[in-house]
């Protein structure tokens, strides 16, 4: 997609170089060495049955949803970027085109290795993401979706400004851009 190009780049968090790169095969398999080293499957993919952890068939699955909604042409629907902190994968981002009941909407979400959380650097990606949409020139909200125990997640939303919506166990943001 056109607008993977305006995410690279992103300006540095304090001492950290941060840069975000369109999601390629290579990328895929940084990421999901990555995740299964310093993320839950929960934080980063939606939920497989099976025994819990990194199982062959979450590591499938968590190849297929990347490859399916982002790298094939003929089925993706999202845009996914790597996210590197001095040069080492870190995490990914990805923007999702949505509609909404009155509006074209975009879905925001971000995870991050564990070791590199609580730094700065979703909240850097976060607004890079927002700049992103906004570029876009068709969203009027970005959207986004956690839990109610997430706190960094819930302080990162509300940082946007977004307005959070409680029901269950679930959070949604909306913010308007
Ligand atoms: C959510 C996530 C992306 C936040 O990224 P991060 O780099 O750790 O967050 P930042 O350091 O930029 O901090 C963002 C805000 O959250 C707060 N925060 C960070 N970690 C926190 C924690 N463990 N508890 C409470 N608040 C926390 C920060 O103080 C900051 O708030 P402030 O700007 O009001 O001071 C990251 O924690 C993550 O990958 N979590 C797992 C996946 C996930 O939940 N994704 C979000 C789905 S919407």
């Amino acid at each position: 997609m056109a607008r993977c190009a305006k995410l690279q780049g992103v300006p540095a968090a304090g001492e950290s170089e941060i840069v975000v790169i369109p999601l390629d095969e290579p990328g895929l398999g940084r990421l999901l060495e990555l995740a299964a080293a310093e993320a839950d499957p929960l934080e980063v993919m939606p939920p497989v049955t099976g025994p819990a952890g990194w199982t062959d068939q979450r590591r499938a699955a968590f190849l297929a949803f990347h490859r399916r909604r982002s790298l094939d042409p003929d089925t993706a629907i999202e845009s996914t970027w790597v996210i590197e902190v001095d040069g080492r994968t870190a995490g990914a981002a990805r923007l999702k085109p949505v509609s909404g009941p009155s509006a074209l909407a975009v879905e925001a979400g971000v995870w991050l290795a564990r070791s590199v959380r609580g730094r700065g650097i979703g909240r850097r990606v976060t607004e890079v993401l927002l700049e992103s949409a906004r570029d876009g020139g068709s969203a009027r909200f970005v959207v986004a979706t956690t839990t109610v125990d997430n706190a960094a997640a819930h302080r990162l939303l509300t940082g946007t400004g977004a307005d959070l919506d409680v029901h269950g166990g679930s959070v949604d943001a909306r913010l308007e851009l």
